[in-house]
């Protein structure tokens, strides 16, 4: 039977006159039915665990704006509490970690075996969606890359430059290293059961990718996608794997034959004509408005996502923006951008 969903299709590599849509974030703050079912749950964490209320927020902005793209409600930084750090939010600030600093703290993680004892929850919230989502909805399923997560487990919370985990990186390479390895064996075991439960296709989201000059980046944000994209296709030969090195700069040139992801997601620091040039030419890219316009709206919102969507008609193409949605976002753009998209 041919393709029938659009996201699908980009991913397979069909040029579409209207590109499938959605949004990183899409479940979040700027929604007042999202505050609503996180303050039923209590917080951000019990959210994430509660299969049913998790599969409740992935879907509210399928039923208001009719993506064609769901992305499972969890966080990347589950799977360092499923191997056993501490984990907590702190309101207004962002996530807290217990540290990695030595071997000891490293040898005190749980096996890779372990983390499904945790994780079972994001499984069953996969399960309730690919039962529940409307036939042209493609679910996505998602983990941080391991560099990126690497950098939370080792700081113990979010840092502007992630000089902790560069520090780790320099003064003791092998317990470096050995984490990176332990999160990449984690993350394939993670997506594979989220494959399972009903994920349609998988993202791997290196945030802090953009930190790792040259040499770094190729050992560590480019390897470690390669080895999940290639694990993951071992196993599940048909499901596309979305990668995502935000803010690579050149290193997004070539990223797909690289790690062999069937898709390459653009941050807004690069211009959609030069995404088109450099990478569009090897398969799919997805992107690449500012979420900025999601705040200001208007007609730079409308110019703007014509621009990028005309920039990307020659090839392959799922429109989405550089980076997550703001708290601050007003509901109203993301329709104003979605009109703009589909009345091409
Ligand atoms: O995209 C989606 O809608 C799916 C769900 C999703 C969340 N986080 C929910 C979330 C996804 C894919 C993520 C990824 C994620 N989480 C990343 C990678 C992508 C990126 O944004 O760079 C990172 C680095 C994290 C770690 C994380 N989670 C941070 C740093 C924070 C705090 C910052 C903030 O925006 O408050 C979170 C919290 C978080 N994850 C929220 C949501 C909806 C907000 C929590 C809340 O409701 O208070």
């Amino acid at each position: 039977m041919a393709e029938t969903k659009k996201l699908l299709r980009a991913l397979a590599g069909e040029v579409q006159d209207v590109p499938p849509i959605w949004m990183m974030r899409q479940a979040g703050r700027y929604l007042p039915e999202y505050r609503a079912t996180r303050a039923q749950a209590g917080d951000f964490l019990s959210l994430c665990y509660n299969p049913e209320l998790a599969a409740e927020v992935t879907l509210q902005p399928i039923r208001r704006y009719g993506f064609d793209a769901a992305i499972l409600f969890a966080d990347i930084l589950l799977v360092p509490q499923a191997l056993g750090a501490d984990l907590w939010f702190v309101t207004g600030e962002g996530p807290r970690l217990s540290t990695i600093t030595q071997q000891s703290d490293f040898d005190a993680l749980k096996p890779v075996d372990a983390i499904h004892e945790t994780l079972s929850p994001v499984y069953e919230t996969v399960r309730i969606l690919s039962r529940e989502l409307p036939s042209e909805t493609t679910l996505i399923g998602f983990a941080g890359a391991p560099w990126t997560v690497a950098t939370y487990m080792i700081a113990g919370r979010g840092t502007p430059d992630q000089g902790p985990a560069h520090a780790l990186r320099e003064e003791n390479t092998a317990l470096f290293e050995a984490l990176l390895d332990r999160i990449t064996a984690a993350t394939i075991e993670y997506l594979s059961m989220q494959i399972e439960a009903g994920a349609e296709v998988v993202k791997i989201f290196d945030s802090w990718a953009g930190s790792l000059k040259g040499d770094d980046f190729r050992k560590y944000a480019v390897e470690p996608c390669r080895i999940i994209t290639q694990a993951i296709k071992a196993r599940h030969p048909d499901i596309p794997v979305i990668g995502f090195p935000r803010e690579a700069g050149d290193g997004y040139v070539g990223f797909a034959k690289a790690t062999g992801v069937d898709c390459v997601a653009l941050d807004n620091s690069v211009s959609p004509e030069w995404g088109a040039a450099h990478v569009q030419v090897d398969g799919c890219v997805q992107g690449n408005l500012a979420s900025k316009h999601m705040v200001t709206g208007g007609q730079a919102l409308i110019d703007e996502t014509r621009h990028i969507v005309e920039a990307f008609s020659k090839g392959p193409h799922i429109f989405n923006l550089g980076h997550g949605i703001t708290p601050d976002a007003d509901p109203e753009n993301v329709q104003l951008m979605i009109d703009t998209v589909r009345s091409r």
